[in-house]
């Protein structure tokens, strides 16, 4: 499947969570093979856009699937960036704001070693609080952030302004 055919598969649900938002439906990009695998192929290809990378940092929930189908397709190790609380060995943890109040994303410890090149990848780019986490985490366990690559971006929320010098690769921007 093109590329395009499978961005055309995320579906816009409205008032989800809540009366007024737009929901980005990543799930019918994910049930599709074709599609699936197209937009996995086109996140490796941007990743590997910033040069050789060491490792990927998925982030949780959703950056978890296209992560690690990522680092499988590169043959690369998975990181997981994770809510706070679930991890057993905690490296480092990082607060970011949501609409009201915020939260909280940690990164395990000793898995990524220092001075290696890591790609973080996400599903979505909205405001950029999580993905600005993610990489002051992989920053905190001494990592260098290569590039930040996501599904899908939307750009009116202004998540490049919370990460300003970093290179991001959205497959597509609404
Ligand atoms: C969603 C999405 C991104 C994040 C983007 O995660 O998957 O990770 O919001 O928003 P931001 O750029 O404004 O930070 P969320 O934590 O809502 O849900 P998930 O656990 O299903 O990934
Ligand atoms: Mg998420």
């Amino acid at each position: 499947m093109e590329l395009n055919q499978a961005l055309a598969l995320i579906r816009r649900v409205p008032d989800f969570p809540e009366p007024g938002v737009l929901f980005q439906d990543i799930t019918p990009v994910l049930g599709d093979p074709g599609g699936f695998k197209a937009v996995i192929d086109a996140m490796a290809s941007e990743v590997g856009s910033d040069g050789p990378v060491d490792a990927i940092v998925a982030i949780d929930a959703r950056g978890f699937f296209f992560g690690a189908a990522v680092a499988y397709s590169l043959g690369l190790g998975v990181v997981p960036v994770r809510k706070a609380g679930k991890l057993p060995a905690v490296g480092g943890k990082a607060t970011y704001s949501l609409e009201y109040g915020t939260a909280e994303l940690e990164i395990p410890s000793d898995v990524i070693k220092p001075g290696q090149r890591v790609a973080v990848i996400d599903d979505v780019l909205a405001t950029g609080g999580t993905a600005n986490a993610a990489c002051e985490l992989v920053e905190l366990a001494k990592g260098e952030v290569a590039g930040i690559t996501v599904l899908l971006e939307i750009g009116a929320l202004g998540g490049r302004s919370r990460l300003v010098g970093r290179k991001v690769h959205p497959l597509l921007t609404v």
